[in-house]
């Protein structure tokens, strides 16, 4: 599980860079940021949900600005927070926060809620949590909160030109394939079946995620940061 973690974070660091790198660079107001997955970028969501996910005791948040627990799954800032840093942002705020509203929402928004996978049973342990499906449909809800703020045209641009973190996969392991010995999952996939099924099913959440529903407007998908399929490559031996 430290080994994994570990995998993925140094994939997250080389995939923020690489997306920073390539952000253009002349503009006034920093870009919107949306964020969507599981506690590796979660900044509070489930700090509002009656779940046993949840980072808001202590030692989490030590080495925080406030020193306190802020419902992120670090010890300090996490990934989006430098993110938001470099872009020259304040952390997009928490999509359950009640003061994501007003001039907030032109910040962006984070969807993200610990204990979510690629698969929709993954996690069910944790009861209430906001499944990566939730999440996109909550990403349109913001959509009409910001066309009511902004306007349409104005809200469609700033959607089209944010920059979108999706980090999602690792609880798909450590909290469904490998939670118990005879899992579920195991008995049903070899590991070297269950990844290609992983990717399969994280390739359709991201084509739901970046084409465009309804009247609202998806941002553009080479502006998508997917971590977790640098993740998993290494472990696809037939492709
Ligand atoms: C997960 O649930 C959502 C919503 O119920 C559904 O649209 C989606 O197809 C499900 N995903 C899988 C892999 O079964
Ligand atoms: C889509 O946009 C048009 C024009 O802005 C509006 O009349 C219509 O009600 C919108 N549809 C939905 C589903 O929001």
């Amino acid at each position: 599980m430290d080994a994994l973690r570990l995998v993925t974070l140094a994939a997250v660091v080389v995939a923020a860079a690489m997306a920073l790198a390539a952000a253009p660079t002349a503009s006034a107001a920093p870009r919107a940021f949306f964020v969507f997955g599981d506690s590796l970028v979660d900044n509070g969501n489930n700090n509002y949900l009656m779940t046993t996910a949840r980072a808001d005791a202590p030692p989490y948040g030590i080495d925080f600005p406030t020193h306190m627990p802020t419902g992120r799954f670090s010890n300090g800032l996490n990934i989006p927070d430098i993110i938001s840093e470099h872009l020259g942002s304040q952390p997009a705020l928490p999509y359950l926060s009640p003061e994501l509203r007003g001039e907030n929402l032109l910040i962006g928004a984070n969807f993200a809620s610990a204990g979510v996978g690629i698969l929709n049973d993954t996690g069910i342990q944790f009861v209430n949590i906001i499944r990566i499906g939730q999440q996109l449909q909550n990403f349109q809800e913001y959509q009409q909160k910001l066309a009511a703020f902004i306007g349409e045209d104005a809200a469609t641009q700033l959607v089209n030109q944010a920059l979108v973190l999706i980090t999602l996969g690792g609880n798909d392991f450590v909290n469904n394939y490998y939670l118990v010995p005879f899992s579920v999952r195991s008995r049903q996939f070899a590991i070297q079946d269950y990844v290609p099924y992983l990717i399969f099913e994280y390739k359709k959440i991201l084509s739901v995620s970046s084409s465009p529903a309804s009247n609202y407007s998806s941002p553009d998908s080479n502006e998508m940061i997917s971590l977790q399929i640098m993740l998993l490559k290494p472990f696809l031996r037939y492709e």
